[in-house]
């Protein structure tokens, strides 16, 4: 499975860094929300669920988090600790979300708003429409 991770260029000076990201400049699709995760209590797993046609970048801002991630053919974690970094996830990508630290703040940028109907939250569906899509 191949992971695409874009690496942001803060903008660093003697105050501290600060990162800028604009749609389509810095990212390659157009975004129509953002929402973050924290104060993610001990041993919590999020997510569970795949999306039928969204994007999404996924930056942990503070502290880190794992991903997991399954095409339903392979499956793949990664870690993300560094806040100029974003994880990009497309269409048909069952994900979960795990091992964040205390100060974990997992931000989103996503391609559209939010919509339950896009949501696939039964693994075995998901797995069903993979197979029949391949
Ligand atoms: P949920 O889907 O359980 O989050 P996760 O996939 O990370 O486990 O979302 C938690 C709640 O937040 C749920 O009631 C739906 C709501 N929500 C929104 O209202 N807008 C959004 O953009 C998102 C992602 C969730």
């Amino acid at each position: 499975m191949e992971i695409i991770k874009y690496t942001f260029s803060p903008h660093g000076d003697e105050r501290g860094q600060l990162v800028a990201i604009e749609a389509l400049k810095d990212l390659p699709f157009e975004f129509k929300r953002v929402y973050y995760i924290y104060d993610t209590k001990d041993g919590v797993r999020r997510g569970f669920h795949a999306h039928y046609d969204l994007e999404q970048i996924l930056i942990c801002v503070s502290g880190s988090c794992k991903i997991h991630l399954d095409n339903g053919f392979e499956t793949q974690e990664v870690l993300l600790d560094k806040p100029y970094e974003g994880l990009y996830i497309a269409n048909n990508m069952w994900r979960e979300m795990y091992d964040f630290t205390k100060d974990a703040v997992l931000l989103v940028i996503a391609s559209r708003p939010y919509d339950e109907l896009d949501y696939i939250r039964n693994y075995d569906d998901f797995i069903k429409m993979v197979k029949e899509n391949k």
